[in-house]
């Protein structure tokens, strides 16, 4: 096989189950290239934390919110992935392991297209979200703990799952039949049991605020004309 010069790929190289008669095909555009573009450097925010402690609802904000400042963004929340991609795992902790190695390779796709990636998953065990921050890069892993109580989550309850978990009806449920591994230094903490939405999408995106950088004013004379933008592109030398 040929290597990848790219160092983080030479565990996944010696990996016996990665075909030998596969290569890694580099890009021709470079991730500087990307920031300048999107004017931001990619990251991916890891929220973990109990079913109900708020991952989804404070997700999808920080998405609106990065919008609405100009920014790329996407989330990868735990119930929509597991309606595709992952929809042939289940929640034993084998499952669990594997689902969160997808989604951190996913969310390592989504970085090196340049985007910034908000991933919403209970993600209890400690391993692996040290495999996810190993995949995605520790230099782009932002392990965000909503940390809001098991009995503040329980007693929302917005899906009714730990009511069902509790008369037996789901089995190994996060919390209350399976365990929840505290993160032990994640980048940042939020108790979502007490900090507004509001409040807590804002510490993200103070989090992320190092990595997003705004738009350089267009001079009115570099257009030199009132056309839309794209019909100034020449088309005989943006074709080559
Ligand atoms: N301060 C708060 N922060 C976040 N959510 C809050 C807050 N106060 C109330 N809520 C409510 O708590 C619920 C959190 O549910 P949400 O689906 O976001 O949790 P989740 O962590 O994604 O759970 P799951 O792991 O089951 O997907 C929502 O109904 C939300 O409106
Ligand atoms: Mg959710």
């Amino acid at each position: 096989m040929i290597r990848n010069p790219d160092a983080r790929f030479d565990e996944s190289c010696h990996d016996s189950t990665v075909s030998q008669n596969i290569a890694w095909h580099g890009s021709k555009v470079a991730a500087a290239d990307r920031t300048r573009l999107l004017r931001q450097e990619p990251a991916t925010v890891w929220l973990t934390g109990l079913s109900g402690a708020g991952k989804s609802t404070i997700a999808f904000e920080v998405e609106k919110r990065l919008f609405a400042l100009g920014h790329a963004s996407y989330v990868l929340d735990g119930d929509n992935v597991r309606h595709g991609l992952n929809r042939d795992l289940g929640f034993s902790h084998g499952d669990r392991t594997e689902n969160i190695r997808r989604i951190a390779e996913l969310a390592r796709l989504f970085n090196e297209a340049g985007l910034i990636v908000i991933a919403a998953f209970i993600s209890p065990y400690r391993q692996d979200r040290v495999m996810a921050r190993e995949i995605i890069g520790p230099e782009r892993f932002i392990e965000t703990h909503l940390c809001a109580e098991l009995e503040v989550c329980e007693q929302r309850d917005p899906k009714g799952l730990y009511k069902k978990a509790r008369q037996g009806a789901i089995a190994e449920f996060t919390g209350v039949t399976a365990p929840y591994e505290v993160p032990e230094d994640p980048e940042l903490k939020i108790d979502t049991g007490r900090s507004t939405v509001e409040d807590s999408v804002s510490a993200i995106i103070k989090a992320l605020a190092p990595r997003l950088f705004q738009a350089e004013p267009i001079a009115a004379r570099s257009c030199g004309t009132e056309r839309p933008y794209s019909r100034q592109i020449d088309l005989k030398t943006s074709a080559a």
